[in-house]
């Protein structure tokens, strides 16, 4: 056995003071020129690492808490069967020089060799962050964000790599994403590109996931990391149910409000993959990127490939610390709708009340209940279009975007004006009307399919497998993107629509290339970059056979996302909650059904179901009000008014988990303004038990030495903040299962 002992890290091997190259008010980047090492911080949060001066590669330092300097890793590290880039923690893993682990990077060579050599070359700083060309991003000025470039060359094979990263101080949030500029003569091909990599030291750690499916979305995952490689991935082509593109790792010892955490996140719709490898030396790799199977990405001499953005979010209050600074990054610095800070208006969608069978009559009758319930959006979901391909069910006309005749024989346009005329019972408010599209699907029994065969995802001569009767239309082609563009542009010309629900109900098969999937992602985010800029006064909700696509990278555009076809109220708590670890609970939609609940046959009382839609930021009915019996119709127009009240406070407040529902039977969650001068409290009893009692709800977020008002509607009482968050509430609860309350907290 030889033993090697490479690095000379005592050159490194005391603490270096930050010297501190501080640009005007970009003071959040500093640069120690000996090294040279590279920091962004805040008063709360460090990022360091710093260029190994024998090789030239970057080596990570800290991702965490506030920390005043660098602290340089353990010397002896080195020694064993490896080199100095088997034991180092790197910024940029490449592959091919003795790194054993999961590399960020992997590149073929026109030569057909996969080794790169990146080395450090220089930096630039900038106020502001750069736009990703193409792609959705999180953004701010000079004031929210400051970006640190870091330039890497392979003077081997002539690839240049531009490391960026983003810190935004007021988020405890880093953002990094790269570029890959091929500066030689021949093609090269990215196999494998992951936007967040560091190498965290020997810590027990857990990491935390999202997995689901169908109508399961978004169930918590919690485990240990141990040696070798853990992850999950996507490879749907989409986000999918399966996993969301997020994690979160922390030691086992913190809880939702206790200890540090960090989470990534990112802001991408298609085939992703987490990798966590613990190594040898007990250190933690972490990447988050693209996924291999689906990336091959061919760049020309001269071209660029930009990597879909990561956000993570360090945090010292919990797990709970670190969903809030997502949620409020996401609202100011990810989302472009102006829709995102305002109100809802309360929905009825058409779809489990009326399906595919309904006309222009029955479906303004609908229109006309839900107004006399107190809705003000009617949304006409799947079933309205299709001329020789009538949509009648699931099995044809998808892609022939005109109105059915023989639903509509004049079209959208006297259709929606007819259910603009009806008036919201109790108000002046006229009803507005909402549209349900699938742009990105085409059944084989459709117009366009039979003119177009070559537009949907295919691979030669393999089966164009149906998933629901239907295949996926390739956004990779122009003349795709231009088609969708042009029918939606028609579609808002016809009519007086408010509102848009685009869905999408099945991942992708047999794709052409494995490039295939990424440029079918660029060219979706073009369309929808598109239609939403040239419409932003529409509210536009995304869609995914429920929450199938709820991830950032579509965020960007709009303002929210149906959370999930499983709209029972019992196991919308555990949806809603899960998704909650990345996602403000603003962004959601979330609807009442009726009962016994077409997904899973559970009845809940009306109050349980509309109490969980509450906590969303859209609120609405999936049901026919005629089949409600009179006492659920009077009471829905109380329920409306009372989630419109608090409707304000949920779109821009702190959200906390109090108890989980994965662990309680009185799961809770409060929200809490930015100034603490009011809040809402959601609080629920799954199961009727005698024993034992429930635990006291001790609230948090609230203003400790101010009083509030604390009310449910009917009765009020007066409670300090300390007694609020340190005896908590003692809540009663009826002998009976799935109970709800709502309270809400104003300071006096
Ligand atoms: C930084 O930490 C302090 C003390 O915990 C806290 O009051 C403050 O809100 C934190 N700032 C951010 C941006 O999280
Ligand atoms: C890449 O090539 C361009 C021109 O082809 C040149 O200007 C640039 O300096 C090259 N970059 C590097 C890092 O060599
Ligand atoms: C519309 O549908 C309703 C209910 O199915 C039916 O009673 C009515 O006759 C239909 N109207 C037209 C014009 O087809
Ligand atoms: C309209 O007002 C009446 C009388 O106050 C009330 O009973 C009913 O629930 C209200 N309906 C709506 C939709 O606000
Ligand atoms: C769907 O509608 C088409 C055309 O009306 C019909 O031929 C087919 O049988 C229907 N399929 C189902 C599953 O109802
Ligand atoms: C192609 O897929 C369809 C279902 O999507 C199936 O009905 C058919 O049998 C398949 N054909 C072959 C040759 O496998
Ligand atoms: C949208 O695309 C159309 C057609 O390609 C183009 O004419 C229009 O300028 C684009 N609008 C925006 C806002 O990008
Ligand atoms: C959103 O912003 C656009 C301009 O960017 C404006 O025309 C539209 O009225 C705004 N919509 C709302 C609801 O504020
Ligand atoms: C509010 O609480 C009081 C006292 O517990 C109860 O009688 C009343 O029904 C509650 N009102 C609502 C709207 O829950």
């Amino acid at each position: 056995m030889r033993t090697q002992n490479l690095l000379p890290n005592r050159l490194l091997g005391c603490l270096f003071p930050l010297l501190g190259l501080v640009l005007g008010d970009v003071n959040w980047i500093s640069v120690d020129e000996n090294g040279p090492s590279f920091t962004l911080a805040s008063s709360n949060i460090s990022y360091q690492f710093h260029v190994d001066p024998l090789t030239l590669d970057l080596v990570h330092d800290h991702w965490g808490a506030y920390a005043a300097e660098t602290v340089p890793d353990f010397d002896g590290v080195t020694s064993g069967w490896g080199g100095p880039y088997t034991y180092s923690r790197r910024e940029f893993p490449d592959l091919g020089r003795g790194d054993f682990r999961v590399p960020a990077i992997h590149i073929q060579h026109a030569d057909g060799n996969t080794v790169s050599a990146f080395s450090y070359t220089g930096y630039d700083i900038s106020s502001g962050k750069p736009s990703l060309p193409g792609l959705p991003a999180t953004y701010g000025d000079e004031g929210d964000v400051s970006t640190l470039i870091v330039h890497m060359y392979d003077s081997y094979s002539d690839v240049s790599a531009d490391l960026y990263y983003s810190i935004f101080p007021r988020y405890n949030a880093v953002a990094r994403s790269f570029r890959i500029t091929n500066n030689g003569s021949q093609d090269i091909t990215v196999l494998r590109a992951s936007s967040w990599s560091v190498d965290m030291p020997n810590e027990e750690l857990e990491m935390l996931d999202l997995h689901g499916d169908w109508a399961a979305e978004a169930h918590i995952n919690r485990r240990s990391v141990v040696y070798g490689e853990q992850g999950f991935r996507s490879s749907a082509g989409y986000s999918s149910h399966f996993h969301n593109p997020f994690l979160a790792l922390a030691p086992p010892s913190t809880t939702e409000s206790l200890g540090s955490a960090t989470g990534y996140s990112l802001v991408y719709t298609g085939s992703f993959s987490a990798d966590v490898e613990r190594w040898s030396t007990g250190w933690v790799r972490v990447l988050l990127g693209m996924n291999p199977l689906h990336l091959s990405w061919p760049v020309a001499p001269g071209e660029t490939f930009t990597s879909p953005e990561v956000v993570s979010v360090s945090s010292e209050q919990g797990l709970g610390g670190m969903s809030r600074s997502f949620h409020s990054l996401y609202r100011s610095h990810l989302s472009r709708s102006n829709h995102t800070f305002q109100t809802r208006p309360p929905l009825l969608n058409s779809w489990e009340g009326l399906a595919f069978d309904f006309n222009q009559s029955s479906m303004v009758k609908l229109a006309q209940d839900a107004a006399e319930l107190g809705c003000t959006l009617f949304v006409n979901d799947d079933g309205w279009f299709g001329t020789e391909y009538p949509r009648n069910n699931d099995s044809l006309g998808l892609g022939d975007w005109t109105p059915n005749p023989a639903k509509f024989p004049d079209g959208l346009g006297p259709y929606v004006d007819q259910v603009d005329q009806i008036v919201v019972k109790n108000s002046t408010e006229h009803v507005q009307f909402g549209l349900w599209v699938e742009p990105e699907m085409v059944n084989p029994d459709s117009s366009l399919y039979k003119e177009h065969p070559d537009w949907c995802m295919h691979a030669g001569d393999h089966n164009r497998t149906l998933q629901r009767n239907q295949l996926v239309l390739n956004l990779g082609l122009q003349e795709v993107q231009d088609y969708i563009i042009t029918v939606i542009e028609e579609i808002l010309d016809s009519a007086s629509i408010r509102y848009i629900k685009w869905d999408n109900n099945r991942g992708m098969h047999e794709m052409s290339s494995p490039s295939a999937n990424h440029a079918y992602m660029l060219g979706m985010y073009r369309v929808i970059d598109n239609l939403t800029t040239a419409h932003p006064e529409i509210l536009w909700e995304g869609c995914a056979s429920g929450g199938g696509r709820f991830d950032p990278g579509l965020l960007h555009y709009w303002p929210q996302s149906w959370t999930s076809d499983d709209t029972d109220g019992l196991e919308r708590l555990h949806i809603q909650f899960g998704t909650s670890y990345p996602y403000p609970p603003s962004a959601m939609g979330c609807h009442v059904s009726a009962v016994p609940n077409q997904q899973t046959g559970r009845t809940t009382p009306l109050a349980f179901r509309a109490a969980v839609a509450s906590m969303c930021g859209s609120f609405g009915f999936e049901l026919d009000p005629s089949e409600l019996d009179q006492e659920e119709r009077d009471a829905i127009p109380q329920l409306i008014s009372r989630q419109q009240e608090i409707n304000p406070i949920v779109i821009n407040g702190d959200f906390y988990r109090l108890a989980l529902p994965d662990q309680s039977n009185w799961p809770a969650a409060m929200f809490v303004s930015p100034e603490a001068d009011s809040a809402v409290l959601f609080a629920f009893q799954i199961r009727s038990a005698l024993k034992p009692l429930p635990s006291p709800l001790k609230l948090q977020g609230l203003d400790a030495d101010a009083k509030y008002k604390v009310s449910n509607g009917t009765w009020e009482q007066s409670w300090s903040g300390s007694t609020l968050m340190n005896a908590g509430l003692r809540l009663s609860w009826p002998s009976s299962d799935y109970e709800s309350i709502i309270l809400t907290f104003d300071k006096q």
